[in-house]
């Protein structure tokens, strides 16, 4: 089954704590994305309120590095609470290390790429990985819009995945909702992060639901 990860990008920063009770109650993984203005045009936020989520977090955190040179923070994010830390392929220049870095630390392990990079590229690291996170948006901001070539690049990476034996599981990211749910679980996806979609509704607990139906 597919597993709903809400990104707190999108939550109420005024009332966190109802927004993580939310995902503890409703969902099965806390996405966390961390920008850093240089990776991509945006700054999100950083330890502190990493730190804050996982104090009442009862499910898995996922760290979404949307970073430079994330090999180091690896470590600190290891510290803070995350569960599960992805890094984006073209934000080092050794991911093989980076990956065994993020293990070594307790993590499961994933590279991230955005919609103009070929999954293709990420076929020689997928026995390093615990999963791929494929974007359907150009990381950087919450509520873009879907990009629909998403399904043809999930059906791609996770034939590789099957035909090389692997467990790695595909997390796709962008412009999700119940509109696109179902495609997207049907194209291979095993976790589907959704931000506006859920933090936006007026019933954050009914859309995780219907992101899950
Ligand atoms: C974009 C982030 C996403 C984003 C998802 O850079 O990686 O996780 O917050 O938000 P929605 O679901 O609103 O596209
Ligand atoms: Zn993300």
């Amino acid at each position: 089954m597919v597993r709903i990860a809400p990104s707190m990008l999108s939550a109420d920063f005024l009332h966190l704590e109802k927004d993580v009770e939310t995902v503890n109650a409703h969902a099965d993984i806390f996405h966390l994305d961390i920008m850093d203005g240089v990776f991509v045009p945006n700054i999100s936020y950083g330890f502190p309120v990493v730190e804050a989520i996982a104090r009442k977090a009862r499910k898995p955190m996922d760290a979404h590095l949307m970073i430079i040179r994330p090999e180091k923070y690896i470590g600190r994010f290891a510290e803070a609470g995350a569960d599960m830390l992805s890094f984006h392929l073209n934000a080092t220049d050794t991911p093989s290390e980076a990956l065994a870095m993020v293990k070594d630390a307790g993590m499961q392990a994933g590279l991230a790429i955005n919609p103009d990079i070929p999954v293709e590229s990420l076929f020689k690291y997928l026995h390093e990985c615990d999963f791929v996170l494929i974007m359907s948006v150009f990381a950087g901001f919450g509520g873009q819009k879907f990009i629909e070539t998403t399904y043809s690049r999930i059906e791609t990476v996770k034939n590789e995945i099957m035909r090389s034996g692997l467990s790695c599981l595909v997390e796709v990211d962008g412009g999700i909702s119940p509109a696109n749910a179902r495609s997207l679980a049907d194209a291979g996806a095993d976790i589907l992060v959704a931000g506006s979609s859920v933090f936006g509704a007026s019933d954050p607990a009914a859309a995780i639901l219907s992101l899950r139906q």
